[in-house]
């Protein structure tokens, strides 16, 4: 496949079709300022990025819908140039919940549409107002609801997933892979003593070659595999620079090399809601 900034998208088997290059937009809403949101998926969409991934429970949606909004008001894209992921949280799991939580979020985008909407986790919360409903003693109150639904994946060259990759190309599935550039290492959900993926030497030796970060070579690696990827930043010029890997390819020795990194190590376990029955990471994909 020929991937250029205008074109890098993957048909689904629906007719639509996904970028493989979106923004991430989940940040510390503690630690971000109000409107930084906004102004990141402004640069992006000004950038070329026509993918935003992002969901409630970031609790800056209202600001990516704005910021779509203001774009196609402008004239620089039109609604159906963008293709928006959205996410059902834990606590709205229950069948009959779906619609009126996915109507929810249209009305916090002010966008007529979503174009995916995915379960954020598979593990269900007891439903109700509170986004985390906690017993008395602070721990999470669970809630069973039978779960048959698309799951979205970890995946990097720490990470590469070859048997789902595998079986994914088998079924013609696109997958998603979060987390491209190993994670904000937030020790409060990411497992750290996984080395930081960006300081590989692997990748800044052969990012030295093409004048590219570690952070490109690993997105290039990713879109090379097909797997789409939605590396996060609010950062304008890294928000740039996560797009600038369509002018460089990987060679099929370096693609080896980078698939050879793989550690068969998750940065997101989620370890305290292990004892979730349906906590997805202890079995195999
Ligand atoms: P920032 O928003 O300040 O750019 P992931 O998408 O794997 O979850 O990684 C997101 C983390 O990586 C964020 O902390 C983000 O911070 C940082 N990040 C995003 N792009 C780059 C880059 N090109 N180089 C280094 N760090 C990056």
């Amino acid at each position: 496949m020929n991937l250029t900034a205008e074109s890098h998208r993957i048909p689904l088997s629906d007719g639509n079709s996904i970028p493989l290059l979106g923004l991430g937009t989940y940040a510390d809403p503690q630690k971000t300022p109000k409107g930084t949101c906004l102004e990141s998926v402004k640069i992006a969409i000004d950038t070329g990025y026509r993918h935003i991934d992002g969901a409630f429970v970031y609790y800056n949606e209202h600001e990516v819908g704005q910021a779509i909004r203001e774009k196609i008001a402008e004239g620089k894209i039109k609604r159906e140039d963008i293709f928006y992921c959205g996410k059902l949280w834990n606590t709205c799991h229950p069948p009959e919940l779906v619609r009126p939580t996915l109507e929810k979020t249209l009305k916090i985008l002010q966008l007529d549409y979503v174009d995916l909407y995915i379960i954020e986790l598979p593990m269900a919360f007891k439903p109700g107002d509170a986004i985390y409903p906690k017993d008395e003693n602070g721990k999470i109150i669970y809630h069973e609801t039978d779960l048959c639904a698309t799951w979205e994946v970890e995946c990097h060259p720490y990470f590469t997933q070859p048997k789902l990759l595998e079986y994914c190309r088998q079924h013609d599935i696109v997958i998603v892979g979060y987390s491209p550039l190993g994670t904000s290492r937030d020790e409060t959900w990411v497992n750290v003593s996984s080395p930081p993926l960006l300081k590989d030497p692997v990748l800044n030796a052969i990012g030295k070659k093409y004048n590219k970060t570690a952070a490109q070579v690993a997105l290039r690696f990713s879109i090379q595999r097909g797997v789409v990827v939605i590396p996060k930043s609010f950062n304008p010029q890294r928000i740039r620079e996560n797009f600038q890997i369509f002018d460089f390819s990987l060679t099929e020795k370096e693609m080896k090399e980078i698939e050879a990194l793989n550690k068969n190590v998750r940065y997101v376990e989620l370890l305290m809601w292990r004892d979730h029955p349906e906590y997805p990471f202890s079995d195999e994909y």
